[in-house]
């Protein structure tokens, strides 16, 4: 079955969309365009986590309900995905129905399985993280990154964490790609050796929640009501064809969970230990991006240094701040966000690099050979620059055809690959000089060669960019006269005969 499931996590409703959430819903974004790119039939969730004490307190503070906070600020995020041309299958909220069915279902088989049991807890909550510290974790009273903590001591259920932990080592251990990146894989490795305590799942202390089965004085810790939105999306209790179309089985696992490091974790050792105790197969990968600082400084809300997704699209273009997202930091690692490089990046590569590549092929198209591009084969032998330009672009179409690369995330490999082509193909066409070949009655034939020649370089990195800058390549598309832009169409001399339009710059260089 050719499925493809990605997810991202579910944003707390409690802060507005940031350039943090931005970042990996259009990285996810990406990757479902460019699987249904490949043909396939792709399953693309995000949504709000909704409960807990901070939104609670949140909504009071507002003066206001829950339900109330939690509807509003959720459809903030839903139109601000949608605003920025998010192309997600499903929006997920925990506090719909279709949501705490399957968390009470799932909580139910694994209480009959025996891995839940109430118990005593007794530790220092950290409310703002919704986690628990020993009191070795501390730091000076606080929490590592400082943050207020409070003791706590309840009744509490108990999820046997420890009794998984075995498998789940050696599950890692089999499979090099579940947890991405490398060091992020053995970070959790690490963790593992060290002595880990069953996890309490249920709380007293507030009731913003799902309320435990057949004990409705506790509700369930957010955490195991979170990571379950990404079954209940799938529907399993009414759909079971359908979460076995996206989910996958044991040996064919599909979702593909895209998180931030700081919440690997629970999506790396909690969610596959939970997975394992109610018998449902676990994920085929869980990617932890890095972090985006801003100028330098941490993004925070005190500060107010964060960037509004909208407002800084509305002023830059929404492609431009796609491509800056991946272009120059790997995704595993953290990134300083400058308006000084954004700028610099967008002027070299979209104004100048593929923008005047594109203007300059298309009007010469245009005046020269009354607007026919791709009407002959490209003998790519009669030329060493051509002949160059069409190995470079083999291999990365092959490279990037295998799933493998952009699966791990490893967009910034791509990036770099298209725009030295493309740079390569901008060398060529100020060496051949068309604009002179033009005014030359003996060179029609070389003329048309070097126009289809570069046509052609355009016509492929924009598939191969597509998923990165949907927009940009839809009007470069549109201008070459081509319209599909399956993956059959992603291998040299695949352009069809046709006639080109052109028009304004398709970029215009940032001041
Ligand atoms: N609700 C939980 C996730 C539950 S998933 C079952 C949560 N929500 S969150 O809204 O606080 O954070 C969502 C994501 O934003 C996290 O993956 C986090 O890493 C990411 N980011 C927050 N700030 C960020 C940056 N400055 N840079 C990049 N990503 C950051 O955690």
């Amino acid at each position: 079955m050719n499925s493809f499931y990605i997810t991202t996590p579910i944003y707390y409703v409690n802060d507005i969309p940031h350039l943090g959430t931005a970042y990996c819903t259009i990285a996810a974004d990406v990757l479902a365009r460019y699987e249904r790119f490949l043909g396939k039939d792709v399953y693309f969730l995000t949504g709000t986590d909704e409960h807990g004490e901070k939104i609670q307190e949140a909504a009071e503070k507002k003066g206001t309900t829950p339900q109330k906070f939690t509807d509003e600020v959720s459809k903030h995020f839903r139109d601000t995905w949608e605003k920025l041309n998010i192309t997600f299958d499903d929006f997920i909220r925990t506090t719909e129905d279709r949501h705490k069915k399957t968390v009470l279902n799932l909580i139910q088989k694994s209480l009959n399985k025996g891995d839940i049991y109430l118990g005593q807890y007794e530790g220092w909550y950290c409310v703002s993280d919704e986690t628990f510290f020993t009191e070795s974790q501390l730091v000076n009273g606080k929490t590592p990154d400082g943050k207020e903590v409070k003791k706590i001591k309840e009744e509490n259920y108990f999820f046997k964490l420890s009794k998984y932990v075995p498998l789940l080592k050696e599950h890692i251990k089999k499979n090099p790609d579940f947890i991405l990146p490398e060091s992020k894989r053995n970070e959790v490795l690490s963790f593992l050796e060290e002595e880990i305590r069953d996890l309490s799942i249920s709380r007293t202390t507030f009731n913003w929640g799902i309320p435990f089965p057949k004990n409705p004085k506790h509700v369930i810790y957010v955490w195991f009501d979170a990571l379950t939105n990404y079954v209940s999306a799938l529907d399993p209790l009414n759909n079971p064809k359908k979460f076995e179309k996206f989910w996958g089985t044991e040996k064919n696992p599909k979702a593909i969970h895209l998180v931030g490091k700081d919440i690997l974790r629970f999506h790396a050792v909690y969610w596959p230990c939970f997975l394992m105790s109610v018998g449902l197969p676990l994920p085929k990968r869980i990617f932890a991006h890095g972090w985006w600082t801003i100028e330098g400084q941490k993004m925070s809300k005190s500060l107010g240094n964060t960037i509004e997704p909208i407002a800084f699209t509305e002023q830059y273009g929404q492609d431009a701040f796609r491509l800056f997202l991946f272009r120059e930091f790997s995704m595993g690692h953290d990134g300083d966000f400058n308006l000084k490089s954004f700028k610099e990046r967008s002027n070299a590569d979209l104004a100048n690099n593929l923008g005047n590549l594109v203007s300059r092929t298309l009007n010469l198209i245009d005046k020269n050979r009354e607007g026919i591009v791709f009407d002959k084969p490209i003998d790519v032998n009669s030329d060493a620059a051509v002949l160059e330009i069409y190995n470079e672009f083999n291999k990365l179409c092959d490279l990037y055809k295998t799933t493998d690369v952009m699966e791990k995330f490893e967009f910034h490999k791509i990036l770099t690959d298209v725009f030295k082509i493309l740079n390569l193909v901008n060398k060529f066409i100020e060496l051949k000089a068309p604009w002179h070949l033009a005014k030359d009655a003996t060179k029609k034939e070389e003329l048309a060669f070097v126009l289809n020649a570069s046509a052609e370089a355009i016509r492929l990195s924009s598939l191969i960019l597509s998923p990165f800058i949907p927009q940009t390549v839809n009007e470069i598309l549109k201008r070459l006269g081509q319209e599909d832009s399956g993956i059959s169409a992603l291998k040299w001399g695949a352009g069809k005969k046709s006639k080109v339009t052109h028009g304004a710059p398709i970029f215009m260089r940032l001041q």
